[in-house]
């Protein structure tokens, strides 16, 4: 097959599995909306449920979850026409091409991802297929729409360089250039926000204490205590991002605050150079309110209407399709799986 131009595509994708946090949006929906409004890109977005069950989900909270979700890109600017919004279960060729590369990818491969390592931890035995088989669904997310360009935060990155082994590995198994070895977009000063409990470790959902992150469901009142309780050092800024290298909790202070600001992390240090923690800190808290608040209400208001957001949702999934279809039946045809004329 003649090697092909790809269309600029965008994918990413965000698990429904409920708790949102300021790493989910720095990391990842504030450049989902940088993406669409660059309009260099075809945009597509996708809630990955089918991600989510790889561990145990209630079914009602996975509903809730979703729609939420759904609110969340909605309310942070995702507008449904010019960008595809949908979730993945109500797209089929999500698992079908999941499994054929089920069949392309290494059980080695998958066993040196760390998130494997860190979910199944020493438990392996009783995790799920899915579970260690979520990568080669991931790759199927992304490479069933030919994207070129995957925008993430830091901790994905390990699973876009598999992506790139199976697009890799598929095209010279069948001798072709089909799938497209797709840019992983990890850009900006906030790829990898931290908790505020620790600075080494990143901010999590599943992180025990609530006071290590923030939730985009936190009231203003409860942003300004988690930042005015973050754990820092007792100096106060340097000059200079650099003069940062070994103070992990002042760096994730100052990535977060250019983030939010839309700013370089050097602009942030120029301006507040010598300030201490008790200036600092309620500037950064009183720009998280200014830039989260909106948000978590139109959040709110989008709840209000689920049919609107199923409606929404349904018609994503309808226009992925139209994607999605050709790609999976030209996968098929490069393997040799015979289809009916
Ligand atoms: P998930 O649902 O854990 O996270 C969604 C996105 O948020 C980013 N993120 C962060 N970024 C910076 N700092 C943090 N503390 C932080 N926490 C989360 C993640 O990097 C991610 O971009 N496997 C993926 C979902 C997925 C996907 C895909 C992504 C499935 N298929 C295809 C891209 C393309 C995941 O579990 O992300």
């Amino acid at each position: 097959m003649a090697e092909q131009a790809f269309t600029p595509r965008v994918f990413s994708g965000i698990q429904p599995s409920g708790g949102l946090t300021l790493g989910n949006y720095l990391g990842a929906l504030k450049r989902f909306v940088e993406m669409q409004e660059a309009g260099t890109y075809e945009t597509v977005f996708c809630l990955v449920d089918l991600h989510a069950i790889t561990v145990w989900q209630d079914p009602d909270k996975l509903t809730h979850a979703t729609r939420e979700l759904a609110a969340f890109f909605l309310a942070c600017g995702i507008d449904p026409e010019r960008s595809i919004l949908f979730n993945q279960s109500q797209v089929p060729g999500h698992a079908q091409l999941a499994w054929l590369f089920n069949c392309v990818a290494r059980m080695g491969w998958m066993g040196r991802m760390t998130q494997w390592k860190d979910k199944a931890g020493k438990n392996s035995e009783n995790a799920s297929l899915g579970l260690f088989a979520y990568p080669a669904l991931m790759a199927a997310d992304i490479l069933l729409y030919h994207a070129t360009h995957v925008p993430v935060g830091e901790d994905q990155k390990q699973h876009l360089e598999l992506t790139r082994d199976i697009a890799a590995k598929f095209n010279h198994d069948y001798g072709v250039e089909f799938f497209p070895i797709t840019e992983p977009v990890i850009e900006g000063p906030a790829t990898r926000v931290m908790s505020l409990r620790d600075g080494t470790r990143k901010m999590s959902k599943s992180d025990p204490s609530d006071m290590s992150r923030i939730n985009m469901s936190d009231d203003a009142d409860t942003i300004a205590q988690k930042f005015r309780k973050a754990r820092t050092d007792p100096e106060p800024l340097p000059e200079t991002y650099a003069d940062l290298k070994d103070r992990p909790e002042a760096r994730n202070l100052i990535d977060i605050y250019a983030g939010l600001a839309d700013t370089t992390a050097d602009a942030v240090m120029a301006e507040h150079a010598g300030a201490g923690w008790g200036t600092f800190k309620p500037k950064l808290a009183e720009l998280a309110v200014e830039k989260l608040s909106p948000i978590s209400a139109e959040m709110a208001r989008i709840m209000a209407d689920e049919a609107e957001i199923d409606r929404v949702l349904a018609r994503g999934a309808d226009r992925a399709c139209a994607i999605a279809d050709p790609i999976l039946t030209r996968t098929m045809d490069v393997m040799g799986l015979v289809r009916g004329s």
